[in-house]
Formats: C-alpha cells, structure tokens, sequence
C-alpha cells in the first residue's frame, strides 16, 4: 500500500491552494456576510481546469483521477466552503451523470461546456415532501410527442438560479414508484422553469440555495437522460461519488480551523505562556488533527476506489457520516479555543463552524448514510 500521492495530485492540490489562497480566501468572509454567488470564481476555476478535473479531454477536462478532484474540493473548502460545494454539485452531481449516462451528442453539447467552466449545473432531487425518502417525488414528466412536459418544484438547488444545466428527476410512471422515475437535462431559459425563493441559511452562505419551479415545461426527448424508468438509479449512482464531494468539503472546512487554532493557539498567552502549551488544550488540538487526518484517510480511500472501479458506495457514505461529524466536532473545538473571541465575526472560526454543519445534512442526512451503510453490511 502506498500512501504518497502522485506528481500530479501534488501539483493540483499547490496549484489550487495557491488559487483558493490568493483569490477566494480574502473575500469569503464578506461573500458569507452579503450571501453573495461569485460567478467570477467560478469562471477563474474553469480556467484552471477545476471544473473538468476527472473527465476526459475530448470531453473538456483535463483527464485527471477522482483523488486529484477531491484534493482540490478540500483545498477550496480550507478558505471557503461556498466555493467547495459549487464545485461538487457541478462536478459530481451534474456532470458525473452526463459523463456516465449520457449520449455521446449530450456528452459534447452539455458535459464539454461544464468540463470547461462556461456552463454551471445543478441537481435537482428534492422535494418540499420527499428530501430523504427521495423516491416519494411528485414532479412528473408526461411524454408528449417529441418532447416531455415537466410540471412540479424542486427545493433547496445548489447552484440554483446561477446555474445554466438542471439535471431533474421526475415521475414519468407514478404507478411503477421508484422505478417509474427519469432523469433529464433542463436548460435555464427554457419556458416555464423559473426560480422561487432564495434561503436565507446558516451556513454556505454565498452557495445560492434555490426553489425551482416547472410550469409546463416542454424538454426534447434529446434531454432524457438514461432510459424511461431509470432516473433512480442515475439519481442514487451519481450520490453515490458525490457523497464523497461532501466528505472533502468536510475535511477542508475542518483542516481550516485546525489550522486556525493552532495559529491562535501559538500566539495567544494566558497564565505567562500560549494556551496550546496548557495540556488542556493542546490535547484537544490532538483530538482534532486525529480526527481530520482519519476523515481524509477514508476520504481519499473513496475516491481512489473509484478511479480503480472498485465498488465505493459504502466507501463514500462511510467517508461523507465520518468527515461530516467530525467537522462539526473539530469547528466547535475550534471556536472554543479562540474563547471570546471565537464568539466574533472578528475571527473565521464562526463561519467554519456554520459552514460545517451543512455536511451532516445535505447528500443524504448522516442519518441516511447509517441506513446506506447498515443495510449494506447486511447484504454482504
Ligand atoms: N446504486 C444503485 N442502485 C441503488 C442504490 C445505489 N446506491 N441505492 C438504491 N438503489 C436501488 C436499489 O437496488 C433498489 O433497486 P430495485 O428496486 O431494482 O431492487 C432501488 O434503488 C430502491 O432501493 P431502496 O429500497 O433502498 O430505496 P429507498 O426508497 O428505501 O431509498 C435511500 C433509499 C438510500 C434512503 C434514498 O432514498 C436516499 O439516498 N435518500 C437520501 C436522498 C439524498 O441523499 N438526497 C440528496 C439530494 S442532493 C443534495 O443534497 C445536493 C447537495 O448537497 C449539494
Ligand atoms: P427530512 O427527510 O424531512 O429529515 C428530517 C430528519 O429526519 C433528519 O434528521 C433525517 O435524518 C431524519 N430521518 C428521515 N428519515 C429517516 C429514517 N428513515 N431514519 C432515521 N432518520 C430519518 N437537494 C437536491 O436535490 N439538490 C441540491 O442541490 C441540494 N442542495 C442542498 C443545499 C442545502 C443548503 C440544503 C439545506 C439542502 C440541499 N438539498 C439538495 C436537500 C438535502 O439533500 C435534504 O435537505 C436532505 O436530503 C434531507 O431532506 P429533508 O431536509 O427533507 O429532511
């Protein structure tokens, strides 16, 4: 077993930390403030290639392995975890079902314009009454001649309003259930698909949280995406790697505020010498680093089983519930060493701390991951 990671990652993760360093870092705390979407970011990410890390060249990306890709959601999420889940929901969860299901014309008309940055997806499952129990969908999707007309909401869309690709999942045969649901690819612009409400959140506040509304929209048949019937599996399979997009974003958002602390921690004196040299609380900052270093072990694990085509699903939810609660663990911990004045704006370790607790939710609550990952142990 060999943990080095090769020239390569090495040279994403430098180049994207430089990146995140010098141009996402400085504005993410006034980004947070003002619930504000940076396009612009994300036109700099396509430049460098980020936002086509893992798919082919003839395709736009830059043909790079899965761990190369989690390496730079992680290193986004260290400085910003807006940025870093822009970056997974476009990759992982909008353009990962193109690149597996698609045609080869929708791979050229939709996933090279993503690989390349000029367009921005987005992935639209949930419902106001189906969030975990997602085959409970009401959106449908009737056929009608050449096209289909989609009728119903989807809430809480990563990426929504800013985002030109929709990949939506709906009922084309309610009767049939989870296996009478299929996905498509909806255009920003189409007639009838028009944001809602805006959320007003926590956390990840300059990541655009949107209601999306279809009124009749009429979608070619050249915009399904996979067979009639098949939308849960696209739906599940592409959940199944983007869970671990999750998981980076929670050992970024975590590996920031451990980096925080220790920072505090060297500088900060109480009784005559730095808190970090009180066992108290240098032991805490070892329960932290312990617990960032095991959520990326099992992090990276996960995607390298999926450049190896190995079976990742129990990999990816084990990594998204590990990572997911210990961010939140490590993010508490972190604004208690700051003491008073972790409690400020003054300081990052609050938004870190805000910012962590999305990753216990979204993907699938860790709730669901225990459920995933328990009924898989019972089917082995
Ligand atoms: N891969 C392939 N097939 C799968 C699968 C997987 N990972 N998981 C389930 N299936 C298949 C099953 O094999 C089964 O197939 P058959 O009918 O052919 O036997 C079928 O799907 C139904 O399986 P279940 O009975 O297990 O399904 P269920 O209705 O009980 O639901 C669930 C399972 C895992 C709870 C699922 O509903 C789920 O994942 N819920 C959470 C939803 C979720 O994660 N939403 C995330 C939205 S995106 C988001 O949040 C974005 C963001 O963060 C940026
Ligand atoms: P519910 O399903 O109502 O769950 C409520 C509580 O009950 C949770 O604690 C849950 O774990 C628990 N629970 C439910 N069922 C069980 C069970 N069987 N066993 C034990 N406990 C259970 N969705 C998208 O489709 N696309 C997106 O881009 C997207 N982005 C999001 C961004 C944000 C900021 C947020 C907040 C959500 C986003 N979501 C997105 C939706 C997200 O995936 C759902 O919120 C999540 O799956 C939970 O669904 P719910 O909110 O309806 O909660």
């Amino acid at each position: 077993m060999n943990f080095q990671l090769t020239d390569e990652q090495e040279m994403i993760r430098k180049m994207v930390r430089d990146f995140a360093e010098k141009e996402v870092e400085p504005t993410a705390a006034e980004r947070d403030e003002e619930e504000r979407f940076d396009r612009g970011i994300f036109d700099q990410m396509g430049e460098l290639g980020l936002t086509g890390i893992p798919w082919p060249e003839e395709y736009g990306g830059i043909g790079a392995d899965y761990l190369s890709y989690v390496i730079a959601v992680e290193e986004l999420s260290r400085v910003c975890a807006s940025t870093g889940v822009t970056l997974s929901a476009h990759v992982s969860l909008a353009g990962w079902p193109i690149y597996t299901f698609g045609t080869e014309e929708q791979k050229q008309q939709f996933l090279r314009p993503m690989a390349e940055g000029k367009k921005l997806g987005a992935y639209c499952l949930s419902e106001p009454g189906s969030g975990s129990d997602a085959a409970a969908m009401k959106t449908t999707a009737k056929r009608d001649g050449d096209d289909y007309i989609l009728n119903g909401s989807k809430v809480w869309i990563t990426n929504g309003g800013a985002a030109d690709l929709y990949i939506v999942f709906a009922m084309t045969d309610a009767e049939k259930k989870h296996k009478g649901i299929t996905a498509f690819i909806v255009e920003k612009g189409m007639d009838g698909f028009t944001m809602g409400k805006k959320e007003k959140k926590l956390g990840i506040r300059s990541s655009p949280t949107l209601e999306v509304i279809m009124d009749n929209v009429r979608v070619p048949a050249g915009n399904r995406l996979g067979e009639e019937g098949e939308g849960f599996k696209v739906a599940m399979t592409t959940l199944d790697g983007g869970r671990n997009g999750i998981a980076a974003q929670a050992v970024g958002i975590a590996q920031g505020a451990l980096d925080k602390a220790v920072e505090y921690a060297k500088e900060r004196k109480q009784f005559g010498k730095p808190i970090g040299q009180h066992q108290g609380l240098g032991f805490k900052l070892a329960d932290m680093a312990t617990k960032v270093e095991a959520s990326r072990l099992l992090t990276y694990q996960a995607a390298w089983k999926e450049s190896e085509g190995v079976p990742y699903g129990k990999a990816s939810a084990m990594s998204k519930l590990f990572a997911g609660d210990s961010a939140m663990e490590v993010t508490v911990e972190a604004v208690q060493v700051y003491g008073g004045y972790g409690f400020t704006k003054d300081y990052p370790v609050e938004r870190y701390m805000r910012d962590a607790k999305i990753t216990q939710i979204y993907e699938g609550t860790n709730e669901i991951q225990r459920l995933v990952i328990s009924k898989m142990l019972m089917q082995d």
